[in-house]
């Protein structure tokens, strides 16, 4: 049985991740500091799996815990998905953004090398495209100046891998390239668990729909787009996390193309900020109260993503319907606040 690292594995990302990996056959062991998470979605994996997987709760900025960790374990495959991801408070605290993501990405890539550890999935995302100039955008659009500190460590660390991988034989990598990822498990074991208010659109309407909030407001409606609101390409998170495992088995069973792998991970379809109230409002049979308001600082106008080379080379397309997913964001809130 192949062992993968999940850093980040109790996030919302890592968690459903680490659910695949597990119903895969991947033994899994779980680095998380529970800085943005909590321990108990450790028995959410195991409540879906029926496997518990290892659980170390450290910080990776510990490069000596890091270090241990490969002595102890024998790991054969990472996936990184350990980071600050608020857009905003990178804004105000940057160093504390740089000295997070970019360090763990540092003591990772040197316990590879010192343990023999060949092959690492990162997580990117479509940040480092900015506003694209031609839409659906592919992974050769050019890379835009970082809109913050937070978007930034994405860039960097995609070059920190591939100058890593320059210099060292025998190391691999693969940069997945989120878009927006929304919904939670269909079993509503696990789930995306916002701390305080939810900056990102799908937890603050399932909230607003909860009675949490009191009204969603629209971020933007005069944007150059059939209804004025900014579009997005919002990915179901179980599709996204099944990616991750195609990823790792391509890197394990030598049959990536090159040693440093880069693709978007879309649906290839955008909606827009409307198209999603009226979705959710579809799929869950609540009405959502919502405002117009002015542009979020910081916003793009519009991105989707061009999938084909996801789609061809991994054998891999998130094909499950947006109210589908909607509505399996919606079931978790509900567990969550007891909601009937
Ligand atoms: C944001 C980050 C992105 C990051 C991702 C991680 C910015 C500019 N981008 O993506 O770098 O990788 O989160 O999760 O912050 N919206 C509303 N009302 C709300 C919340 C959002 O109208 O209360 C709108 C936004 O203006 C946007 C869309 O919904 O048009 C999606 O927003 P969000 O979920 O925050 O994602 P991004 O901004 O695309």
């Amino acid at each position: 049985m192949q062992t993968v690292l999940v850093t980040g594995g109790t996030g919302y990302i890592g968690s459903h991740t680490a659910v695949e990996l597990i119903e895969t056959g991947y033994k899994v062991v779980i680095v998380d500091n529970l800085s943005n998470s909590q321990a108990d979605v450790i028995d959410g994996i195991e409540s879906i799996t029926g496997v518990r997987p290892a659980f170390e709760q450290f910080d990776l900025c510990d490069r000596e815990k890091t270090m241990a960790l490969f002595k102890h374990y024998k790991i054969d495959a990472i996936i990184h998905f350990a980071a600050h991801k608020a857009v905003g408070e990178s804004v105000d605290k940057p160093l504390e953004y740089y000295h997070n993501n970019i360090n763990s990405l540092i003591y990772l890539l040197e316990a590879m090398k010192k343990y023999g550890t060949s092959s690492i999935v990162f997580s990117s995302s479509c940040t480092v495209y900015g506003q694209p100039d031609q839409l659906p955008v592919t992974e050769n659009a050019p890379i835009k100046k970082a809109l913050s500190p937070y978007g930034n460590t994405k860039q960097i660390a995609e070059e920190i891998i591939e100058d890593t991988l320059h210099a060292t034989q025998g190391l691999k990598a693969i940069a997945l390239r989120y878009f927006n990822p929304v919904g939670a498990h269909p079993s509503a074991a696990i789930g995306e668990l916002p701390l305080g208010v939810p900056q990102n659109l799908v937890p603050f309407v399932t909230q607003t729909a909860a009675g949490l909030r009191e009204k969603l407001r629209v971020f933007g409606s005069d944007y150059n787009t059939p209804d004025g609101t900014a579009i997005r390409d919002y990915i179901y998170v179980v599709d996204l996390a099944k990616a991750h495992v195609i990823s790792v088995k391509r890197m394990l069973d030598n049959q990536n193309k090159k040693d440093f792998e880069i693709f978007n991970l879309g649906t290839g379809t955008g909606s827009s900020v409307l198209e999603i109230i009226h979705a959710f409002e579809k799929a869950t049979g609540k009405k959502l109260n919502y405002e117009l308001v002015a542009r979020r600082e910081g916003d793009i106008e519009k991105v989707w993503a061009d999938t084909r080379y996801a789609n061809n080379e991994l054998g891999w397309t998130a094909d499950t319907p947006l109210e589908q997913t909607l509505a399996t964001a919606w079931a978790w809130e509900k567990k969550i606040r007891n909601i009937n």
